[in-house]
């Protein structure tokens, strides 16, 4: 089974645009679990224009399904999720005026910084995934790091997936087969449609989760938020 989880920071920026708490970024955590999400994502950034630190730790208090933060792991950030303790944390290679994470680790020349991290997070009790391409020397560089799981970054995927859609998904073929046998857990996002998702699912030999927010939100203005979700786990099932 591939889980959803929902990454509601475009629920955040909508809210912020305006200041109130309209809409209630909580309110619209619970309901996304209420219409059928297993998991909530967050992507708090140093400048809180989304999501912001204390969204995160109201959403421990009311996520029942699984939490996960993701981020670079500033020590700001490593202190927030220490003090919130989610499910897992995604760890981000992000620059803090990223528009969005625009790509994944070089685990090779991270080696040490991202194995100090890691270990770090699991005495705190929280299971790691590292966003990484779909290149296979960051996949063994990132079973090196002893991380949990890898979250491929898809957006090359979604991108050629129109022109051709098997040219495009050939390196997450083997990366994702190369992360299986290294025993590591394998996690997907960014720029996940309802287009794209079905044929990434059917692809991915034990995909274990995906984290979907921007066109998520975009759909649920046309379609409503509960038949966005049923129709984004239809796709997965
Ligand atoms: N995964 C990571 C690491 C991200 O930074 C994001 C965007 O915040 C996503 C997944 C979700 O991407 P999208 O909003 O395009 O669905």
């Amino acid at each position: 089974m591939t889980k959803l989880s929902v990454n509601i920071n475009k629920i955040a920026t909508l809210r912020n645009a305006r200041g109130g708490n309209r809409p209630n970024v909580v309110q619209a955590a619970k309901d996304c679990e209420r219409f059928g999400a297993q998991g909530i994502t967050v992507h708090p950034r140093p400048d809180e224009r989304h999501i912001r630190y204390q969204d995160v730790h109201d959403l421990k208090e009311v996520v029942t399904t699984e939490f996960n933060i993701e981020g670079n792991p500033t020590p700001e950030f490593l202190k927030l999720v220490k003090e919130v303790k989610p499910h897992q944390v995604t760890l981000v290679p992000d620059a803090p005026d990223a528009i969005t994470s625009n790509a994944g680790w070089d685990t090779i020349r991270f080696k040490e910084y991202l194995t100090d991290v890691i270990a770090d997070l699991r005495e705190s009790g929280i299971r790691t995934s590292i966003f990484v391409d779909p290149v296979e020397e960051m996949i063994e560089g990132a079973a090196l790091v002893k991380t949990d799981r890898v979250e491929l970054y898809t957006e090359s995927y979604a991108t050629g997936y129109h022109s051709n859609r098997e040219t495009a998904i050939a390196p997450y073929v083997k990366a994702a087969l190369l992360a299986k046998q290294l025993g590591l857990g394998l996690n997907a996002g960014h720029d996940l449609d309802l287009d794209n998702l079905r044929y990434l699912k059917d692809n991915l030999a034990g995909l274990d989760e995906v984290s979907i927010g921007h066109a998520l939100v975009c759909d649920a203005l046309y379609l409503g938020l509960e038949n966005t979700i049923q129709q984004y786990l239809h796709q997965l099932k």
